[in-house]
């Protein structure tokens, strides 16, 4: 199918700039809902749980990889960026579900992956059969080794899965020759961003999907598609981490990434309606993360900072004053995120347990107040914890391998979402044996299902803050001011007339309050002007 834009399929009706803030809930696809019993989830499972984020109060989804793949990485190898992996449907199983979220007045917003491609995709093989210095090879990273036989990488990178961040090739009768540059897995060789085809190619892609009527794009390692051309070798000990943007590494956040931006913004901006791209850009500082958001560049970049802050006042107070800052100076807004599905969930990095848990419903109530966007992980409504004890045999993170199996890596926030009934895998799939990962069985008191039924779960908490932060005018896009407080007390306060007040501190913060509280995180108290507030719990109040 390829619309012209003019009778591209219709989106939801809003505001315009609804990405400023939009509440984005982030569908990781494989574990959503599995309709056909395979152990995967799929299209169709997420067409029919609609409805349940339409209950939610989502504004859009965002979904990670579908596309024909090997699954190395979960996806983010993709073989084939026009048409949909089998196990996960097909390019109809998409459309239904498009039009369907569109009903129901919930945006759509898919994962482009840039970066590197899978080693299936004909590109990759056509580059292995070819000459080196040929066309085929120069959409790829190809280089001669070092040292008097080649068989020294090309320089010191390392992967972020662990290992070299080269491979060398091999002709069929064992000759070795020229490496690949794969700052991921081998299996996802990095494209050479200087060539056309590479450039023309991916504008390209946008376009078929833009034509299918997606609103967004969400892009993959968006700070590391233009390397330092003359790839030098990084300082001893310094280490490419996903979640480390704080070195200046050669083939990150290099200044002409951004004019690939512009080009795409300019492909997005001939769509009607407000097509959004975010970046997945892992950099250094919220200045550096707000020249992805020049007005002629993307629309949003996740807050990685703050997913990463401490569950302290302080740093997060820093961190949203500085990130409002640097987005401001640009007028992008500010987008915030706790948790997605290459990090420990957040009720599990806040200290696990109750304890965890508290300060994740705390966070929730504070992300949700702060001006901009949110983004919502799957299952940080339900309140899952990480899954740390997953037998080793149902590893697949690449990390996993990669780092001698010294590192689980992610899958334990991968973990398939229970939905209802008293059995794992809880209405995920068919039956538990074939779900990809295991579903752990003391996750029955917290299906959908259960906590729908319960007016104190996290699913309520959650559900009543959407519906809040739709109705009242303080929220969302806009302003903010930080209110006189205790050292361990955040407050927010957002015109007209609402605030959110967090108390960090292990015990309970008494305050003089005028007003009445519209919402929870925690039991607390506000009663003739004075407002009770226990540990690790947030709340919405009018003034
Ligand atoms: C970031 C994705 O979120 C992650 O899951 C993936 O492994 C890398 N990019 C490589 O594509």
């Amino acid at each position: 199918m390829q619309s012209s834009p003019e009778s591209a399929p219709a989106t939801p009706a809003s505001r315009s700039d609804w990405w400023r803030e939009a509440v984005i809930y982030q569908v990781y696809v494989r574990s959503f809902a599995d309709s056909d019993g395979d152990g995967d989830g799929d299209l169709r499972g997420i067409r029919e749980r609609l409805p349940k984020l339409a209950a939610l109060g989502v504004d859009a989804v965002w979904l990670t990889p579908f596309y024909v793949s090997p699954l190395a990485d979960g996806g983010y190898d993709v073989a084939d960026y026009r048409d949909v992996d089998p196990r996960f449907g097909t390019l109809a199983d998409f459309d239904d579900l498009r039009a369907s979220a569109h009903g129901l007045g919930i945006r759509v917003i898919i994962d482009i992956v840039p970066n590197h491609t899978s080693s299936a995709h004909p590109w990759f093989d056509a580059a292995v059969t070819a000459e080196p210095g040929s066309p085929a090879r120069d959409r790829y990273v190809f280089r001669p080794g070092k040292g008097p036989d080649g068989d020294e990488p090309p320089t010191n990178w390392n992967s972020i899965f662990g290992g070299p961040a080269w491979t060398r090739l091999k002709r069929p009768d064992g000759t070795p020759e020229e490496w690949y540059l794969h700052l991921f897995d081998p299996e996802q060789p990095d494209l050479n961003w200087e060539n056309s085809e590479v450039r023309a190619e991916f504008a390209d892609v946008l376009r078929f999907w833009l034509d299918r009527g997606v609103d967004g794009f969400r892009i993959d390692v968006a700070h590391g598609m233009v390397k330092d051309p003359a790839l030098p070798d990084i300082a001893e000990g310094q280490k490419a981490d996903l979640l480390d943007g704080h070195s200046r590494l050669p083939y990150f956040d290099q200044d002409g990434v951004h004019e690939i931006y512009r080009e795409w913004r300019a492909i997005a901006d001939s769509y009607p309606g407000e097509r959004a791209l975010v970046a997945e850009a892992w950099v250094e500082d919220a200045d550096r993360v707000a020249r992805y958001l020049r007005p002629d560049e993307l629309h949003q970049a996740f807050n990685f900072e703050y997913l990463t802050a401490d569950w302290d006042a302080t740093v997060l107070r820093g961190v949203a004053q500085r990130s409002l800052a640097a987005n401001a100076a640009v007028g992008a807004p500010t987008t915030w995120v706790l948790s997605n599905h290459d990090v420990t969930r957040h009720v599990t990095r806040f200290g696990g347990g109750d304890h965890g848990l508290a300060r994740a419903r705390a966070a929730a109530l504070l992300t949700l107040a702060l001006p901009g966007s949110v983004y919502l992980y799957q299952g940080e409504e339900l309140g899952l914890p990480e899954v740390t004890d997953l037998p080793e045999d149902v590893l697949q993170d690449p990390t996993w391998k990669r780092s001698q199996y010294t590192e689980r890596g992610r899958d334990g926030c991968r973990v398939p979402l229970p939905w209802e009934g008293e059995e794992a895998p809880f209405g995920f799939g068919s039956s538990a044996e074939r779900a990809w990962l295991p579903v752990p069985p003391e996750w029955r008191t917290l299906t959908r299902e259960a906590q729908e039924r319960d007016a104190g779960s996290t699913l309520s908490l959650y559900t009543a803050a959407l519906r809040l932060r739709r109705s009242e005018p303080a929220l969302g896009d806009g302003a903010m001011h930080w209110g006189d407080a205790p050292e361990e007390v955040l407050v927010v306060h957002r015109d007209p007339g609402f605030s959110c007040v967090v108390n960090f501190a292990p015990e309970p913060v008494t305050m003089r309050w005028e007003g009445e509280v519209l919402l929870g995180s925690g039991p607390l108290r506000l009663a003739e002007g004075v407002l009770v507030l226990p540990a690790d719990t947030a709340v919405w109040l009018r003034r």
